[in-house]
C-alpha cells in the first residue's frame, strides 16, 4: 500500500487554497527553478533515453486519496518529469520548427495561469477579448494584410485551417450550416494543395465532411513549390468529371523544406475559377516581419484566409495560431449561436465574442503572451532574431557545400536546412542518413529530424530558438560529421 501523502504543517487547510505566505514561498522556489532551468539548459540531455511506458512506470497509478506537499510533488517533477521530456528549449534542439519560448513568454504564462479567465465572450473577459483584437491587428499590420482582414486566435494551425475550409464550404453550399451535407444531392467538392503541403489539410477535409480523398495533391517543381500549370490541369479535369473545385491551399513555408508556393499565380487561378484561397503560413508567414523579406507577402491580399502560428517563428510559447479571414463575418455567421444560458445581451452591438468564430466555447487568454513578448522585443527585435536564424541556416548550408560527403537537398529560403550524406552506395544512403539522425538524437547532445524529399531520406535542421548561437550550430555540425564518418565505417 502506498504511504499516506502529507502536506507540510499549514501548507493546505481542509478547505480553500494554499495560504498566501506559503504560496509566495512556493512561487519563489518555482521562479528560481525556472531561472536555473533556462540558464543551465544547455548542460542537459536533450531527450530522455526512455521507452514507451518508462515514465508511467515511475509514477503512482493509484489516484491520490489525500493531498501531498509541494516538496513531494516537486521531487517527482525533478526525478521523473523533467528528465522524461524532450527539451525543445535546448539550444541544440533543431528539429521541426523552433517553437521557442522566451522569458517574457514564460512570465506571461504565469500571469495567465493566475488570472485563469475564459475569453469566450467580451463580458467574461473584456481585457482578454480586446487584447486579442489588438495583437491580431498588430500582426495583421506586420503581415501587410489589408484591413478588410480580421482574425481570431485558436490553438493550432490545424484548427485554423479546418475553420478556413469550413468557411469555404459554406460559401460553396450556403445551407450547410443549417442542413449539413448528408442525404442531399450535392456535388463532390475538391480541395487542392501541393505535394509538400501539411497533412492538416486532409485533417480539415475529414473534419468538415469533404473527405480525405477529395484533397488532391498537386505536384511541386524542382524547388518544392506548387506547379500552377499542374493545378490548372487538375481543376479542369475535375470539372470535366463533375467534381466541384472548392479551395486551394497555398503554403508559405512548407513543413519539410520551407518552400514558398507561387501565391500570386495561385490567386489568379482562384479568381478565374471562383475558388477559395487559403494560405498556410503557419511557419513561414512570420518572415514578413523582415523588411528584406517582404517579397514573401506577394498575393496575400488576394487570399480569402491565411493562417500563421506565432508559436512557430514569432517567439510566442505554444500554443497560439492566428487565422485571418477577409470578411470575417462569413466565419462568424457560420459558427455563431446564442444559447440562453450565456445571456448575450448587447444592445449596441459593440461586444466581440470570440466564441462566435469557431467551434470552441471556452478559450484561453492567449493574447497576453503575444502582447508581452512582442512589446518586449518590438518588431525590430523579433526581426533581428529571425535574421540571425537565417544567417545561421545559410552558414550551415556553406559548411555543407564545403564537405563533399554531403549535399544540400533544397534551397535555403527560411531558417530550415535539408541535406543529405551522399558518400555511400545509392542503396544504402537512405539508411545511413536515418542512422546519423538516430545516433545524434540518442546521444542526447543534439536533436534533428529527417524527412523524405522525392522519396529520398534527408536530414533536416530547423533554427528558431532564441538561445541557439553559432557555437551551438557548430557543435551540431561537428556531431553530424563525426556520426557520418562512424556510420560510413
Ligand atoms: C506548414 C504547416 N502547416 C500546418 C501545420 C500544423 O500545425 P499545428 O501543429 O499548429 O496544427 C504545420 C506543423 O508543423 C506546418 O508545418
Amino acid at each position: 500500500m502506498k504511504d499516506r501523502e502529507e502536506h507540510l504543517p499549514g501548507e493546505l487547510g481542509e478547505l480553500g487554497d494554499t495560504p498566501p505566505a506559503i504560496f509566495r514561498k512556493q512561487l519563489h522556489q518555482i521562479a528560481d527553478w525556472i531561472a536555473d532551468y533556462r540558464e543551465k539548459i544547455a548542460e542537459r540531455r536533450i531527450s530522455p533515453n526512455a521507452k514507451p511506458g518508462d515514465i508511467l512506470a515511475q509514477l503512482d497509478a493509484t489516484p491520490p486519496e489525500t493531498g501531498a506537499s509541494l516538496d513531494k510533488i516537486f521531487a517527482d517533477i525533478n526525478r521523473v518529469i523533467v528528465p522524461g521530456v524532450t527539451h525543445w528549449a535546448h539550444p541544440q534542439f533543431m528539429s521541426y520548427f523552433g517553437c521557442t519560448t522566451t522569458s517574457p513568454g514564460i512570465l506571461a504564462e504565469m500571469i495567465t495561469g493566475a488570472l485563469n479567465v475564459n475569453a469566450m465572450t467580451w463580458r467574461t473577459a473584456p481585457a482578454a477579448t480586446e487584447l486579442e483584437t489588438l495583437v491580431l491587428d498588430w500582426l495583421r499590420q506586420w503581415l501587410c494584410l489589408p484591413n478588410d482582414f480580421a482574425g481570431v486566435v485558436y490553438d493550432t494551425a490545424s484548427i485554423s485551417t479546418m475553420h478556413a475550409l469550413a468557411t469555404a464550404r459554406e460559401g460553396a453550399v450556403p445551407t450547410t450550416r443549417k442542413l449539413g451535407l448528408s442525404g442531399r444531392d450535392l456535388p463532390v467538392f475538391r480541395i487542392y494543395a501541393s505535394d509538400q503541403a501539411h497533412s492538416s489539410v486532409e485533417k480539415g477535409a475529414i473534419a468538415i465532411g469533404i473527405g480525405e480523398e477529395n484533397v488532391r495533391r498537386v505536384p511541386s517543381d524542382s524547388q518544392f513549390r506548387m506547379d500552377v500549370a499542374a493545378l490548372r490541369k487538375m481543376i479542369a479535369q475535375d470539372r470535366q468529371e463533375n467534381f466541384r473545385p472548392m479551395a486551394v491551399v497555398g503554403t508559405v513555408g512548407t513543413t519539410s523544406t520551407a518552400s514558398v508556393d507561387p501565391v500570386p499565380e495561385i490567386a489568379q487561378v482562384c479568381r478565374e475559377e471562383k475558388m477559395w484561397l487559403h494560405i498556410d503560413g503557419a511557419y513561414g508567414a512570420g518572415l514578413a516581419l523582415l523588411h528584406e523579406c517582404k517579397w514573401i507577402t506577394a498575393g496575400w491580399n488576394e487570399a480569402d484566409s491565411i493562417v500563421i502560428n506565432p508559436h512557430k517563428m514569432l517567439f510566442i510559447p505554444l500554443d497560439f495560431s492566428a487565422l485571418y479571414v477577409r470578411d470575417i463575418g462569413r466565419l462568424r455567421r457560420l459558427f455563431t449561436l446564442d444559447p440562453e444560458y450565456l445571456h448575450l445581451r448587447d444592445p449596441v452591438g459593440a461586444e466581440i465574442n470570440y466564441m462566435d468564430y469557431g467551434v470552441q466555447l471556452g478559450r484561453r487568454f492567449r493574447a497576453l503572451k503575444a502582447w508581452m513578448v512582442w512589446r518586449t522585443f518590438g518588431r525590430e527585435g523579433i526581426a533581428a532574431r529571425i535574421r540571425d536564424h537565417l544567417r545561421l541556416a545559410n552558414l550551415l548550408a556553406d559548411w555543407i557545400k564545403i564537405d563533399k560527403r554531403f549535399e544540400l537537398s533544397a534551397p535555403v529560403v527560411m531558417p530550415v536546412v535539408c541535406f543529405r550524406f551522399v558518400t555511400a552506395s545509392d542503396r544504402k544512403i537512405d539508411m545511413l542518413n536515418s542512422e546519423i539522425v538516430e545516433r545524434i538524437n540518442a546521444s542526447g547532445r543534439a536533436y534533428l529530424t529527417q524527412t523524405k524529399l522525392r522519396g529520398r531520406t534527408v536530414m533536416r535542421i530547423g533554427l528558431g530558438n532564441v538561445l541557439t548561437t553559432e557555437q551551438h550550430l557548430r557543435n551540431m555540425w561537428e556531431l553530424i560529421q563525426t556520426s557520418a564518418s562512424e556510420v560510413a565505417a
